[in-house]
């Protein structure tokens, strides 16, 4: 794949793996909750779905 932004979207999901995994530490010491990481996961998702994985699908299909 020739796409030109595939390392920011690599990088994208390597950063949603670690807040995840930080975020599991603070759920872990008590100072996170179940409602902040739906938040958090919804708010990234619908974000990098609406841009980054729009982006990509344009590039693929409009080639
Ligand atoms: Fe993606």
């Amino acid at each position: 794949m020739n796409y030109p932004e595939l390392e920011h979207h690599r990088k994208e999901h390597e950063r949603l793996i670690i807040e995840v995994f930080n975020f599991k530490e603070r759920f872990d010491k008590g100072v996170a909750t179940k409602f902040e990481l739906l938040e958090f996961l919804k708010d990234w998702l619908l974000n990098h779905v609406l841009n980054e994985d729009l982006k990509l699908k344009k590039n693929i299909f409009c080639e």
